[in-house]
């Protein structure tokens, strides 16, 4: 029997990824990350987008060759449209539509965030697969996204909440340029936090309504402590990194916790997933294990690969939006503001 072969297609931030899925089943997930940002310490749009002109032909011939694929073996090109930088997105979009038109394939667009919770459907030859059940409850937490998602079905995704400020993403990585530590923050006080206390420092926490997020209040509460604490010592940061890290860590942690406990109780939900760049954290990691335990929650935690921007989770939405015969036409544009 024909296998249903979809090509994805990731450009919206600083990685160029492509990724080759047949019936369901992931073939390649090829990621070129952007080292050029590194020195600036954040994001150049313009740099990324240069870069992913470069890398794009180069990543998609290796996402064919390692699944074992020739493009006339393909049913559809899936893209990512949004959100994402604008600049970005045009490079992916843009090769998506020309090679659709090349090969007279349907074309799909794929929302980046419906990608991230979608990427609980990636299974992989000769690994166990057990996916969360319909309906289920997912933490997008990145970068540039902090929020509940209510994941009814494939297709029917409501958000509950979501931050009204800054992503967690943003939290860890502002307070940790703050301490002077590199780019992305995320993972270097995730690593420096496994050395110290956890509740060390107390740093104020929102009180808002719903299941909304902030992380502002905890930026400044963040960077307080420290200016206050300088006066008296000037070493005070180097002196108590690792036991800042920790308790910056598990302060956010707590925060992202707390309103998805409520919504899982409020809403009767079992089975809980996270996803995004920050669900690498180990430290929320192991939080989403306990609350497992502790409140009878199946919970599900993304592979590592998984947790940060890739084609395969826009392979997987494009595979189940293909099944469903959702496709876009030729001259759909991308979209850079959060929505799903
Ligand atoms: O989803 P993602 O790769 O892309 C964007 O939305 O930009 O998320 C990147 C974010 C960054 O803020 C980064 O610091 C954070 O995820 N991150 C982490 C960890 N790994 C990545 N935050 C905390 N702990 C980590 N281990």
């Amino acid at each position: 029997s024909m296998r249903t072969i979809i090509l994805g297609i990731e450009s919206s931030c600083d990685d160029t990824s492509a990724a080759v899925i047949a019936d369901g089943i992931l073939l390649s997930n090829v990621i070129a990350n952007q080292d050029v940002h590194k020195a600036y310490g954040g994001v150049v749009p313009e740099l990324a987008s240069r870069a992913h002109q470069q890398n794009i032909i180069p990543v998609v011939y290796e996402a064919l060759e390692r699944a074992g694929i020739t493009s006339d073996q393909l049913n559809a090109v899936a893209f990512t449209r949004g959100p994402g930088l604008m600049g970005s997105l045009l490079v992916g979009t843009s090769f998506a539509k020309g090679l659709a038109l090349s090969l007279n394939l349907p074309l799909i667009d794929v929302n980046h965030l419906q990608g991230h919770v979608l990427a609980h459907f990636i299974q992989e030859k000769d690994h166990d697969f057990a996916p969360p059940a319909f309906p289920f409850l997912c933490l997008l937490v990145s970068g540039g996204n902090s929020q509940i998602v209510l994941v009814k079905s494939y297709y029917d995704m409501e958000i509950i909440g979501q931050t009204i400020d800054d992503a967690a993403g943003e939290a860890f990585d502002k307070c940790a340029k703050v301490m002077g530590l590199p780019y992305p923050g995320g993972p270097v006080v995730d690593r420096l936090a496994k050395e110290g206390a956890p509740d060390a420092f107390v740093f104020s926490k929102p009180q808002i309504k719903g299941y909304d997020y902030s992380f502002s209040g905890l930026k400044t509460s963040f960077l307080y402590t420290i200016r206050d604490h300088l006066k008296e010592d000037p070493f005070f940061i180097q002196r108590h990194t690792n036991d800042l890290c920790a308790s910056l860590q598990n302060t956010i942690i707590e925060i992202l916790m707390e309103k998805l406990r409520k919504a899982a109780f409020d809403l009767n939900i079992r089975d809980v997933a996270v996803a995004g760049g920050v669900s690498a954290n180990s430290g929320l990691r192991k939080a989403f294990v306990e609350h497992g335990e502790k409140y009878h929650w199946n919970v599900f935690i993304p592979k590592f690969a998984f947790t940060t921007d890739n084609a395969a989770m826009i392979a997987i939405t494009g595979y189940y939006k293909y099944l469903n015969k959702q496709f876009c036409d030729i001259d759909l544009p991308p979209f850079s503001k959060t929505t799903i």
